[in-house]
């Protein structure tokens, strides 16, 4: 069994992908890490994100320690959503995804592009959305949490823009796929977005 987990930055896909694997006892993969780990090994490396060439070499995830906080900074994440918009780089990280989903007995993944490119044979598709407002909210309130001096005003000029690139590049785009159930977190806790995310995967389940 495949879940696909896709939506924007900040929308709780990733909380709700990893509650969901626990609850099925599948293994989780966070796809945007594969795109941030691209992102910190340019920057490491002095490499010109505006160089497709520079970011299909900086596929190489020898020297990355997945657990390495840095892939979670602000500044690696524009850095990954830079460089995702290169179609060589995406296609050298599909095998890598297809591998992992394809795993015997099944995976929940989250990211972008889940459920209309890497698996669009999964079983369960969920599309977790939020207002910009309530995800730039959410993103702020755990970076003071994380000591960081951040204006909201900033993150959410961020996360719009984050939106447009993630959106509006010709490469796999962020959106919805047709057979795709739509969960809006905006006005929802983390559990109650779980409980529904978990419901919804039951729905389809039984269907299918
Ligand atoms: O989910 P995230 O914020 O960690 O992802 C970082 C960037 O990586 C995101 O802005 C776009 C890119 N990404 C992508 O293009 N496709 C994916 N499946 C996952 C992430």
């Amino acid at each position: 069994m495949i879940i696909a987990v896709d939506g924007p930055a900040a929308s709780g896909k990733g909380t709700i992908a990893r509650a969901l694997a626990r609850h099925y006892g599948l293994p989780h993969l966070d796809t945007g890490l594969l795109y941030r780990a691209v992102g910190l090994n340019l920057l490491r490396w002095g490499g010109d994100p505006d160089s497709e060439f520079a970011a299909v070499r900086a596929c190489d995830f020898a020297q990355i320690d997945f657990d390495d906080p840095e892939l979670k900074s602000e500044t690696v994440g524009g850095l990954a959503s830079r460089i995702s918009v290169y179609s060589l780089v995406r296609e050298t990280l599909l095998s890598r995804q297809q591998e992992f989903a394809r795993q015997t007995g099944g995976a929940v993944l989250d990211g972008r592009d889940i459920g209309t490119v890497i698996a669009p044979e999964a079983e369960a598709k969920l599309f977790v959305t939020a207002s910009p407002e309530a995800r730039a909210t959410r993103r702020h309130a755990e970076l003071v949490r994380m000591g960081k001096a951040v204006h909201y005003d900033d993150v959410l000029l961020d996360i719009r823009a984050r939106d447009e690139r993630d959106m509006g590049r010709s490469t796999a785009p962020l959106l919805q796929a047709a057979d795709a159930d739509l969960l809006d977190t905006s006005d929802m806790t983390i559990d109650a977005a779980v409980q529904r995310a978990i419901a919804l995967v039951e729905a389809r389940l039984q269907r299918s």
